[in-house]
């Protein structure tokens, strides 16, 4: 059995001491959550679970997630004994976000956004005794560099804590783990493998991999090729070889042939990396086989939308640095 960092102790140590503490902090007060799906709230929220406190969790779905991903963030909960609410606010963030190509602004709108759906939800639950995230070792380590002290980790690292939610504390469970510590967690608490291997993903979603102005077309076409290139890099067995892959959508469109005819379509870029802590990376040397089944599937099976679908795919070779992980 592993030994964990901070404290020396074990994974199922560090669970039931986690119990405790929960339990001592927060009585019978209420727990407020924002759940993405990403391993490390949802390890929160599981801890949260097990220590029995009353904790509601809150899902938004901005529009900007990955195929299929919050209902397997609801599936992955279903039975576990809390209350989730899901936040259908597609259409408020595509009117954000309409007409806005640069990505920091794109980045500052949406987590504007977020915080204000967030506390408009918690608004209607009423009284909230406690804020829980997921902040982790290396967050912890990045704003003690930054600001010399500790500070708390913002909601997708974009929008800052909800200003208008009155509460007494901060519950933070994973805040002693490294990311790897957070996983083997996961594991022995029994979430799903796709929330335990869960890659890392921008806040902001897909938002930030559709370059150029961003739309409900342009989204679910990116969603498609995202989802071929996941499955094939899973078939391939490449899936836990591979630190971070995704599909990104540029606004470059290109001239191809499809069935004898003209076609004008997106060009679609494959990103691969490797790294140990996002802050360098290499760009993965996936096998050409792979590499031209994705292209073969992405061009041929990703229905056009809005008349326009993806005409070429390219795949990206850029390290980290010069080139950051995400496009945008
Ligand atoms: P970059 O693109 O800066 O990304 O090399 C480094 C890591 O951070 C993720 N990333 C984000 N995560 N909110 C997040 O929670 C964000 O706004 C955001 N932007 C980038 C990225 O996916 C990579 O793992």
């Amino acid at each position: 059995m592993k030994v964990l960092r901070i404290p020396q102790i074990s994974a199922e140590e560090y669970i039931e001491k986690q119990i405790v503490k929960i339990r001592e902090t927060v009585g019978g007060g209420r727990v407020l959550l924002a759940l993405s799906g990403g391993v490390d709230c949802s390890v929160s929220a599981a801890l949260l679970s097990k220590a029995g406190v009353k904790l509601t969790c809150i899902l938004v779905d901005h529009g900007f997630m990955r195929k299929n991903e919050a209902n397997e963030v609801k599936n992955a909960f279903a039975d576990w004994d809390l209350e989730l609410i899901t936040v259908d606010a597609e259409e408020r963030f595509l009117a954000k976000v309409k007409g806005v190509s640069e990505p920091e602004q794109k980045r500052k709108l949406i987590g504007e956004e977020f915080i204000r759906v967030f506390e408009e939800q918690a608004k209607k639950i009423g009284v909230v005794d406690f804020l829980a995230q997921g902040t982790i070792y290396t967050d912890v380590i990045e704003s003690e560099n930054k600001d010399g002290k500790a500070a708390v980790k913002s909601h997708h690292n974009v929008g800052g804590l909800p200003e208008s939610i009155k509460f007494k504390g901060i519950i933070e469970p994973v805040r002693e783990l490294y990311k790897n510590e957070v996983r083997e967690i996961s594991a022995i608490l029994g979430l799903p493998d796709y929330i335990t291997k869960r890659q890392p993903f921008p806040g902001p979603g897909l938002a930030i991999r559709v370059i150029g102005e961003v739309t409900k077309e342009r989204l679910d076409v990116l969603r498609d090729a995202d989802y071929i290139y996941r499955e094939e890099i899973a078939a391939a067995g490449l899936n836990t070889d591979i630190n971070q892959y995704f599909a990104v959508l540029t606004d470059m469109r290109s001239v191809g042939v499809k069935d004898g005819m003209r076609t004008y379509g997106y060009i679609a870029a494959l990103r691969a990396v490797n790294t140990v802590d996002l802050v360098t990376a290499r760009f993965a040397r996936l096998p050409y086989e792979v590499l031209e089944k994705v292209s073969a599937r992405i061009t041929s099976e990703v229905v056009p939308r809005g008349g326009i679908g993806i005409s070429r795919v390219v795949y990206d070779i850029t390290d980290k640095p010069p080139g950051t992980i995400e496009w945008e």
